[in-house]
């Protein structure tokens, strides 16, 4: 059996698809693909069927990696079933699907930094710590700021489920 992860965010076309292609990199530099299922989804449904956002597309292909082919969806109760991992973006994206859960998922739900055990000073020196702020209203250092600390996780992240699965 895989493990499966889930990263969740609003829209599903900035954050979570930027860290779908960016651990879904890191997996397969690490010859893990076999072993580790990686997607995306939002809390809302305005997107979906959408590529990601030009910009998210924009800052991932200057780091290296391609993110054009994925396409938004919306977050389903199935997922609890699917995924042994889901990961909030922000607080905002971890009630709604504290909300959704069913009483018997015994999966790992919870903030993706949190969960990544990223170190406090690592995260922002503003109070909101754990969480990767929404980019979309923003502008460029807005998706610069949000890659980095999700690229930070990914690696973390990574690490973590390696040690904890034995890969
Ligand atoms: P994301 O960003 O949650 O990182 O994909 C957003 C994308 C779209 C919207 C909000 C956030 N929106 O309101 O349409």
């Amino acid at each position: 059996m895989k493990i499966s992860v889930l990263f969740i965010c609003l829209g599903n076309i900035c954050r979570s698809p930027t860290a779908q292609g960016l651990f879904q990199y890191y997996v397969d530099q690490a010859n893990l693909a076999d072993s580790i299922l990686v997607d995306s989804a939002g809390t809302g449904s305005w997107h979906e069927g959408e590529a990601p956002d030009s910009r998210a597309q924009l800052v991932a292909l200057n780091k290296g990696y391609d993110i054009s082919h994925l396409r938004g969806r919306s977050v389903e109760s199935n997922d609890f079933l699917s995924f042994d991992y889901m990961l909030a973006m922000d607080d905002q994206n971890l009630y709604f699907l504290e909300n959704m859960k069913p009483d018997n998922y015994h999966g790992d739900l919870g903030l993706f930094l949190k969960i990544a055990n990223n170190r406090v000073e690592d995260c922002s020196t503003d109070n909101k710590i754990m969480q990767v702020p929404d980019p979309f209203y923003g502008d460029s250092a807005h998706f610069e700021k949000a890659i980095a600390l999700i690229d930070h996780g990914s690696k973390n992240l990574l690490a973590k489920i390696r040690e904890k699965h034995d890969l």
